[in-house]
């Protein structure tokens, strides 16, 4: 498949080592300079073109600026009604992407996060784009959704992986501060949740995992009750994201 990237930096470079090893002939942008140099020299198939090209020389084209600079630059590209565009975006909304990208319609908006590098990272997309799933599903969940609101919480869902790893952090730091070991500590706790999480949950498997360290009076129970508040802080952050992802009242 003839792939294009616009805009190389962090996300962009995630995805293109995702696709590695699966043979398609890629343009990326040429900024980030060092970025797109670095993917060339790495990945066969991969080459450096100016914005023009990527658009013009792609059958997909991948959106992967920051939503600021995309406004200015997307509309003067060469898009096609028959280019695929999917946008990665954050505060792009799709009716926008489709005034700037036009006459392309077929556009979709996703929400990869680095690890998709390696595999295994959810991908939620809106609406259902089967370029998407033939080129990442293979090694990533896609998670069709069935509205752009849907795929906003997803996008504010995401926000919680900081959070965790700080509480898992202030754990190990705890652990370490008996141990005196603080790579061992860290090791162990990302083993441990690791082994904890089910590797592909369906509905209630988590529920199962907690109700399982629920014993009244054992110390997973105990810790819970005392940090009954921390549930609390997060369901009111989240919440905090209605307006700026533009979530409908009511919802959760
Ligand atoms: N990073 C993430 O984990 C993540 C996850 C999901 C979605 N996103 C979204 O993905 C988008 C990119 O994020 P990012 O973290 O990858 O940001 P980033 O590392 O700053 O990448 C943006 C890229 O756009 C390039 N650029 C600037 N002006 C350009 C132009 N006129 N033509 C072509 N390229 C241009 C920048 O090059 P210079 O460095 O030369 O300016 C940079 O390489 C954002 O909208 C973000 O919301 C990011």
């Amino acid at each position: 498949m003839r792939l294009g990237f616009l805009g190389t930096g962090e996300i962009a470079a995630a995805m293109l080592r995702g696709l590695k090893g699966q043979g398609h002939d890629i343009r990326v942008s040429p900024r980030n300079a060092e970025m797109a140099r670095i993917l060339a020299a790495e990945m066969p198939g991969v080459r450096i073109a100016p914005n023009e090209e990527v658009v013009a020389g792609s059958e997909v084209v991948f959106l992967c600026l920051l939503a600021r600079v995309a406004w200015e630059v997307l509309p003067g590209l060469p898009f096609r009604a028959d280019h695929k565009v999917i946008s990665v975006m954050v505060d792009a909304p799709l009716a926008r992407l489709r005034a700037v990208c036009a006459p392309a319609a077929d556009i979709a908006i996703a929400i990869p996060l680095p690890p998709i590098a390696q595999g295994g990272c959810p991908l939620p997309v809106y609406p259902a784009s089967p370029v998407l799933e033939t080129l990442y599903g293979a090694r990533n969940p896609v998670l069709p959704q069935p509205s752009e609101a849907a795929l906003a919480a997803h996008l504010g869902v995401s926000a919680i992986c900081a959070p965790i790893l700080d509480q898992l952090l202030a754990a190990a730091d705890w652990l370490a501060g008996f141990t005196g070991d603080p790579r061992a500590a860290e090791a162990h706790v990302a083993a441990m949740i690791r082994a904890y999480l089910p590797q592909r949950a369906q509905g209630g498997d988590m529920a199962a995992a907690l109700a399982g360290l629920s014993t009244e009076g054992g110390l997973n129970a105990t810790l819970r009750a005392a940090m009954r508040g921390a549930r609390d802080d997060l369901r009111r952050g989240l919440d905090g994201f209605r307006d700026r992802l533009g979530l409908p009242e009511g919802g959760a």
